[in-house]
């Protein structure tokens, strides 16, 4: 047996209003598009076959759009639906029988909650040779008949009264069959699936639904549906400072950032003496509580003398993501009177990004003078202050 799934997405959505907006199918919660929700459902679902949406001519780009934020979108086709559900899920039928499905799950796209539990007791039920199953919830409300005159005119009594959910399942050939003897009848007033199958004399069993796979209707079911999705755990946001200073003496330029600058003057220090690079290690390191760049490289260790400071850097990095953090930028400022920066820092900036494996527009250096005042001014050193934001795994809340 091959579950093929339809999973209809035409509809216009008027109940749920607002139509600039786009069609409810599109709009996000729970920061995705529902229809994404949904697709992830049966993508992440072991006895899902090949997945056929069908949507509207209008909606391919919003329909990729949506696609796109899928994890894989391998096993999706899509066709175009028509005027009314009835006609969209004959044509999603319609390009299902053209694959080795023998079964069909129809879904309403508007119902990002079916869960996994609800498609096994389907399938278990199509397994057992069922030819159509329905998934409903008893009604649980008292029913009332009211008329036009907002009278009540009677009770109706709720004992084995159900609420149709999707997916409505079906032996493949079966409610193709069903749905082509209403077509050419002209009878295009059914709602829903199971419906057509009982109008044409196919038995269709109740299997019980899910609470959770409410279709998402009205404006306030979209609201609410963002709600449940959105727990806001406190992020693990951290932030690390770094300084550090060099001092100057008489030589021929000075490695910042990892760049070499021409100067009359050098930095002094046992490795390249790169206090931009020195000032961004221990901020990023400071993110977990990793000491200092001193306790990682000893001073008094003679290996790292003239060593490039980017090895520094790279080692921070790698602590950083070892103990689960994602960088998300770095932010450099150096103090200094001379040589002067401006040029450079584009080329910093691109090495702050290859050694972080961030994007540029993640990393910052920036630069001043100290107005010819204090050790700076004076042009005896080189200060950098650097910060790092990390987040790492997690909730801190
Ligand atoms: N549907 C469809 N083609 C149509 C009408 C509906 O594919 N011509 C789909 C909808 O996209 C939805 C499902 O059928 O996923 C259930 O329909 P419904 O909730 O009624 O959605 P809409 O028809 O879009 O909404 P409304 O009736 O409020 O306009
Ligand atoms: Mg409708």
């Amino acid at each position: 047996m091959t579950i093929g799934i339809v999973i209809v997405a035409a509809g216009r959505g008027e109940r749920a209003g607002s139509p600039e907006d786009g069609p409810k199918q599109y709009r996000r919660i729970g920061g995705k598009p529902v229809i994404a929700h949904t697709l992830e459902r049966f993508l992440s679902w072991s006895r899902s076959g090949l997945i056929v949406v069908v949507i509207h001519p209008d909606d391919e780009a919003l329909f990729a759009a949506a696609a796109a934020e899928l994890p894989s979108a391998a096993k999706v086709v899509t066709t175009f639906g028509g005027d009314t559900r009835q006609r969209s899920v004959y044509e999603g039928l319609r390009a299902l029988s053209a694959t080795e499905a023998t079964h069909v799950m129809i879904h309403d796209a508007a119902r990002p909650f079916v869960d996994h539990a609800l498609l096994d007791r389907i399938a278990e039920a199509l397994d057992q040779g069922q030819e159509g199953v329905l998934p409903a919830m008893p009604v649980t409300d008292t029913l009332k008949r009211g008329g036009p005159d907002h009278l009540v005119h009677e009770t109706v009594p709720r004992a084995g009264l159900f609420a149709a959910q999707t997916p409505q399942s079906f032996s493949l050939p079966s409610i193709r069959t069903a749905h082509e003897k209403a077509a050419a009848l002209r009878r295009e007033d059914f709602t829903d699936d199971a419906s057509i199958a009982e109008w044409a004399g196919l038995p269709v069993v109740l299997v019980e639904g899910s609470a959770d796979n409410i279709k998402l209707t009205v404006k306030r079911d979209i609201a609410m549906a963002d709600e449940k999705l959105s727990h806001h755990p406190l992020p693990d946001v951290r932030t690390g400072n770094g300084y550090d200073v060099h001092q100057l003496e008489p030589g021929d330029g000075v490695t910042l950032c990892g760049v070499f600058i021409a100067h009359d003057q050098r930095l002094v220090g046992h490795s390249d003496a790169d206090v931009a690079m020195h000032a961004l290690t221990d901020a990023l390191l400071a993110t977990c509580g990793a000491g200092d760049i001193g306790d990682h490289f000893p001073p008094s260790d003679m290996q790292w003398r003239g060593a490039p400071s980017k090895i520094f850097l790279d080692h921070a990095a790698k602590v950083v993501r070892e103990r689960g953090g994602t960088i998300m930028n770095a932010d450099i400022s150096l103090i200094a009177e001379a040589p002067k920066i401006a040029p450079h820092r584009q080329k910093m900036r691109e090495n702050l990004a290859e050694i972080l494996g961030i994007s540029l527009d993640r990393c910052s250096v920036k630069a001043t003078t100290n107005e010819k005042i204090g050790f700076v001014g004076r042009r005896e050193g080189i200060a950098a202050i650097a910060t790092a934001t990390v987040v790492y795994r997690g909730d801190a809340g």
